[in-house]
């Protein structure tokens, strides 16, 4: 996929409204809705039936996206704090969930819809570095690399990865409580 030039220029985001996708489950855009068409600054005919690394940031160290893949192919929700790139090369940070739609006949995964909201200014500051080392780890040895940094780094700070990412965002309680009711809505 072509990916527009990045440009150093953070696209500031509501926190009072959400951007939501939905994509089969293999990640290609089914649905996009208002609010990821405006910041993202693609159409709808831009968005569905693409890939949804169309928002993909080059900053984005790959063990992020692997360990996300490996969580909802299961099924499972995995919160994330993520850069995106909008189609100008600007970018916007984000916190995002995961629903997977499952066919109660098959019981297979067929769709999965993305609800992410403006990542807390900390969190983006507690995040940059690390995912820049992750980057740095990546470049030089492989995923197998950045997967060894951020296990021992997670291991020393003697925290899963869900509870790190909950304390940056999740217990801020109105996340939890957003996510829910999107959840809810949604389903
Ligand atoms: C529902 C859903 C939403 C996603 N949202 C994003 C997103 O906002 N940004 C992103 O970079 N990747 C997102 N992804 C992951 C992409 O599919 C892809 O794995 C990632 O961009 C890495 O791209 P690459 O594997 O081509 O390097 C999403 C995947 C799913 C299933």
């Amino acid at each position: 996929m072509n990916h527009p030039k990045p440009i150093d220029y953070e696209i500031p985001l509501s926190n009072k409204r959400y951007i939501v996708s939905k994509t089969d489950a293999k990640g290609i855009i089914l649905y996009a809705n208002d609010y990821f068409m405006e910041i993202s600054g693609y159409s709808e005919a831009e968005l569905l039936g693409k890939p949804h690394s169309i928002v993909r940031h080059p900053d984005m160290p790959k063990i992020v996206f692997k360990m996300m893949w490996d969580r909802i192919n299961k099924g499972k929700n995995i919160m994330a704090v993520v850069k995106n790139l909008a189609k100008d090369g600007r970018y916007y940070w984000v916190v995002t969930e995961f629903e997977p739609k499952i066919d109660p006949i098959t019981n297979e995964i067929v769709a999965h819809t993305a609800f992410r909201k403006a990542a807390p200014r900390d969190a983006i500051e507690t995040m940059i570095p690390i995912y820049a080392e992750l980057l740095k780890v990546e470049a030089s040895g492989g995923m197998e690399a950045s997967e060894k940094y951020l296990r021992d780094f997670l291991e020393e700070s003697n925290i899963t990865y869900d509870d790190f990412i909950d304390d940056l965002v999740g217990n801020r309680g109105l996340f939890k409580l957003f996510f829910k009711a999107m959840k809810r809505m949604m389903s």
